[in-house]
């Protein structure tokens, strides 16, 4: 199906989400199993972040062991002049240890994000989790489409739409991540797959709901192999993005909304990275598990 009829079914699928704005119809209690069916649409999400934004994908990584060292060590460590210039700082664990950071960091600054939620509110679905769990240990942030979800464990790009309505609804701020896999690029593609996550995640949604929004270009490609996308082709990829949201969301919010970019991010390479024009902040994988290495790209933020 081409970009254009894409865009055109999802945006007649989502009318029926866009209506039931009004209604504002929430599963809650004694509706276990049912689905989210809207987008909270006013939802005050605190301090604008003006600055960049640094967040530390765990992934499946850590321990209780690591959750204290490192959560101790990026407190005393971060500059308070990242902070004062407007900058935010998330760290995603995986979810044991939400408890203990969210004990680590009260009173902090740094932001606690999940890597992952279900759509759902409540019910019977082993082994997930839901948003409003994720809100009674703190989380105010919440990675959606991950490519490690899409490719890894095959999540289609209608499941992350839903996750991103569940985030949106519950009020919590979704890093929404796009990206392309080698093959993808190297057949001159990677445009086009973005557009299709972003059509497939946004397209129907109201502004209004996208207040929290950022998003996050992660290539495949770039993920945990060293090879850091140049920042030409980020700089190329993320003005895209912007277009997109321009185009499709509004002028104005495209404008504004934080891109990040993600893909073996290191102290070395961030100061380049986080220079380009469009982009907003970075989403570290690997080098967010050593204080060292994520206060060194923190410091390039500032
Ligand atoms: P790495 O920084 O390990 O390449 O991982 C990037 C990533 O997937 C962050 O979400």
């Amino acid at each position: 199906m081409s970009c254009v009829a894409e865009t055109q079914r999802l945006a007649g699928a989502s009318r029926a989400v866009n209506l039931r704005f009004a209604g504002f119809d929430f599963p809650g209690p004694g509706r276990e199993n049912a689905e989210l069916t809207a987008v909270a649409p006013h939802v005050d999400f605190g301090r604008a972040v003006v600055g960049k934004i640094v967040a530390g994908n765990w992934k499946m990584n850590g321990s209780a062991a690591l959750t204290d060292d490192l959560l101790s060590r990026l407190r005393a460590g971060i500059p308070a002049r990242f902070f004062q210039s407007g900058g935010a700082c998330i760290v995603c664990p995986p979810f044991p240890y939400l408890p203990q950071a969210q004990r680590l960091l009260a009173g902090s600054s740094i932001a606690l994000g999940a890597q992952d939620l279900h759509p759902g509110a409540a019910g019977a679905f082993t082994g997930e989790v839901s948003a409003p769990m994720l809100q009674d240990f703190g989380v105010s942030w919440c990675l959606v489409g991950h490519s490690e979800r899409r490719h890894i464990l095959g999540e289609a790009d209608s499941f992350i739409r839903r996750k991103m309505e569940a985030v949106l609804e519950f009020g919590l701020r979704p890093i929404l991540c796009v990206g392309e896999t080698l093959s993808q690029r190297e057949s001159g593609r990677q445009t086009q797959i973005i557009d299709q996550q972003l059509i497939a995640a946004l397209v129907g949604l109201p502004e209004s709901a996208l207040g929290g929004l950022a998003v996050a270009y992660e290539p495949v490609w770039a993920i945990g192999t060293g090879h850091t996308a140049t920042p030409g082709q980020v700089g190329e990829m993320h003005a895209h993005v912007r277009g997109w949201l321009r185009g499709h969301i509004s002028q104005g919010f495209g404008q504004k909304v934080p891109l990040l970019y993600g893909g073996s991010v290191t102290p070395a390479n961030a100061h380049d990275l986080l220079g380009q024009s469009d982009v907003d902040g970075v989403l570290v994988g690997g080098a967010s598990l050593k204080a060292d290495q994520f206060l060194g790209i923190l410091s390039h933020a500032s």
